[in-house]
C-alpha cells in the first residue's frame, strides 16, 4: 500500500478528502475458499493479522441502538472467540450496556488498515458468566482493576474526581502506588458481553474498488453452538 498522506481541499466552510490509496492485495477469498465456519475463518484471519504485524488487531468498533434504532460506536478490544461468539469487557452501567441491555443487538467491525482487510459482525448478544468475568478480570493490570472501579463509565465527571476515587479505592483495598498484584474484587458493575453471530462479512481490498465480499448467514433454527451457514460471494 502506498503511504502518501492523504490529500484535501480545504475552504473556511469546507473540508474535502480528495482520492484514496489504491488496495493492492495479491490475495482473494471466495464462498468455496473459506473455512465452513465464520468463527474459524474470523481465528484464521485473526493470526494472520497478527503475525502480518497489524498494529492492535484486536481493537474493533462496536456499535449499539437504542429500543428506537438510535445507533451510537465506540471503540472496544476484543477480549475472547469461543464456539458461542466474541467477547469484549466493559461497565455493564455504561452507555453502550444500557443499550444493548435495552436492545439486545450489536455490530462489530474489525479494520486491519495493513491487510486491507475488514471483517463486520452482526448478533445477539448475551453476558458472560461472572466466572469468566471474574477470570479476565484478574488478569488484568491492577492499576485497570482499580480504574474500572473507579469508573462510573459515560456519567459525568469533574476534573481531578477520577484521581480522587482512586486514591480512595487504593486504601480501600490495601493497594499501594507501584504494586503489581492485590486484592481487587470484580465490581458487580462490570464484566463481558458475547456477541452470538448470526452474519459475518469478510473483506478484501482489491485494486478499483472490486473488492472481494464473503458473508456468512447463519441458517434458520440451527444451535448456537453448532450453527450451521449459508455462504455467499457479495458485490463490492
Ligand atoms: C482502541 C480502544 C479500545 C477500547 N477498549 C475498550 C474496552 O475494551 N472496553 C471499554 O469499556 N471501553 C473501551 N474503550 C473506550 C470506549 O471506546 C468508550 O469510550 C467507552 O467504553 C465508553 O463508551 P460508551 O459511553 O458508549 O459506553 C476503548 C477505546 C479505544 C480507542
Amino acid at each position: 500500500m502506498a503511504s502518501e498522506s492523504v490529500l484535501v481541499d480545504e475552504t473556511p466552510d469546507k473540508l474535502k478528502v480528495k482520492g484514496h490509496v489504491q488496495y493492492e492485495t495479491p490475495d482473494t477469498i471466495s464462498p468455496t475458499s473459506v473455512h465452513h465456519s465464520p468463527l474459524e475463518q474470523f481465528h484464521i484471519w485473526f493470526n494472520e493479522a497478527r503475525k502480518a504485524g497489524v498494529h492492535e488487531p484486536e481493537s474493533m468498533s462496536l456499535s449499539t441502538a437504542t429500543p428506537t434504532g438510535i445507533p451510537s460506536s465506540r471503540m472496544v478490544l476484543f477480549r475472547q472467540l469461543d464456539t458461542r461468539g466474541f467477547v469484549f469487557y466493559t461497565n455493564y452501567t455504561s452507555r453502550k450496556s444500557q443499550e444493548l441491555l435495552a436492545n439486545p443487538h450489536a455490530s462489530l467491525l474489525f479494520f486491519w488498515r495493513e491487510q486491507t482487510r475488514q471483517v463486520r459482525v452482526l448478533g445477539r448478544v448475551e453476558k458472560v458468566s461472572k466466572e469468566e468475568s471474574e477470570e479476565y478480570f484478574k488478569s488484568r493490570p491492577i492499576g485497570s482493576q482499580l480504574g474500572a472501579w473507579a469508573s462510573r463509565q459515560s456519567s459525568m465527571i469533574h476534573e481531578g474526581e477520577l484521581h480522587a476515587r482512586v486514591e480512595k479505592l487504593q486504601q480501600r483495598f490495601g493497594v499501594r502506588e507501584g504494586d503489581s498484584a492485590g486484592e481487587v474484587p470484580l465490581p458487580e458493575f462490570w464484566g463481558g458481553w458475547r456477541v452470538v453471530p448470526r452474519e459475518v462479512e469478510f473483506w478484501l481490498g482489491k485494486p478499483s474498488r472490486l473488492h472481494d465480499r464473503v458473508r456468512y448467514l447463519r441458517k434458520e433454527g440451527s444451535p448456537d453452538d453448532q450453527p450451521e451457514w449459508t455462504i455467499e460471494r457479495l458485490s463490492p
